[in-house]
């Protein structure tokens, strides 16, 4: 399948698997996916696995990216993790606001905004989550929240700096829930999301920017969504915690 751009697969692995356990999940993706040229492939353990991974996926077709950053490049601020520290283990992408952190941690579109400027300071790629809940999608204001998303968790960023990131939307009523957002659900709200970026920049570079779909993608309809004309990858969340289960999405997608 020819795509306008890459796809982006990226596995979200959440709080799961020890450093032992990811070495074993990371060992397994690495020889899966070794022909894998046609997708760009990442990986997001969590911190205390990044310098395990990493090591392991030297030479590889996989990246690594981490599920969260501080907006703040250092000091004072007890359990947060800087860019700088990411560096270190050649963190290359970084999730930022998913909707699980925007619930349980109440981050905000300004703070995601100034996360993803920290990370672009030091050239990490951020993965920006956006993302109605059901009841918002049922009271029929998913353009509408989606919109202000996407707005203000890209306040401040360069039309250079907007080329390197990349936009998830994630359905938070599909996340972990089995139930995926059909093909013309996603669609819709993807190529939406295009028309705002085309709106706070310009149409070439909105054309540039790649926007995956994420919430219950699985080997059995990847292959649909990944073909979506402005679908350009997945962030995987239950599924990437398999070898095979991961493998296979990756697979179907091309
Ligand atoms: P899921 O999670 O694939 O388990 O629905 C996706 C995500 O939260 O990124």
């Amino acid at each position: 399948m020819q795509k306008e751009r890459k796809l982006l697969i990226a596995g979200n692995w959440k709080m799961n698997k020890t450093a032992a356990e990811a070495l074993d999940l990371v060992n397994g993706l690495r020889r899966e996916l070794a022909a894998v040229k046609e997708v760009d492939l990442v990986v997001c353990p969590p911190f205390t696995a990044l310098g395990h991974v990493s090591q392991a996926i030297l030479d590889s077709n996989l990246r690594l990216g981490a599920q969260n950053m501080s907006e703040h490049t250092g000091g004072a601020y007890t359990g947060e993790i800087s860019a700088a520290m990411l560096k270190e283990f050649s963190v290359r992408y970084v999730i930022l606001g998913h909707s699980e952190r925007r619930q349980y941690q109440k981050e905000s579109d300004l703070l995601v905004a100034n996360k993803a400027l920290t990370a672009h300071a030091a050239a990490i790629k951020p993965i920006v989550c956006v993302g109605e809940t059901l009841e918002q999608r049922e009271a029929g204001i998913t353009e509408k929240v989606v919109g202000d998303q996407v707005r203000g968790s890209l306040a401040g960023l360069s039309k250079d700096q907007i080329e390197e990131t990349v936009i998830a939307y994630e359905p938070v009523w599909a996340i972990g829930t089995g139930r995926t957002a059909t093909a013309e659900q996603a669609q819709e709200v993807h190529a939406f999301i295009r028309r705002i970026l085309a709106g706070l920049f310009d149409e070439a570079t909105a054309r540039r920017i790649r926007i995956q779909y994420g919430g219950s993608v699985k080997p059995s309809n990847a292959r649909e969504l990944m073909s979506l004309p402005d679908v350009d990858g997945a962030l995987v969340g239950g599924a990437s915690l398999e070898v095979r289960s991961f493998s296979d999405i990756v697979k179907n997608s091309i």
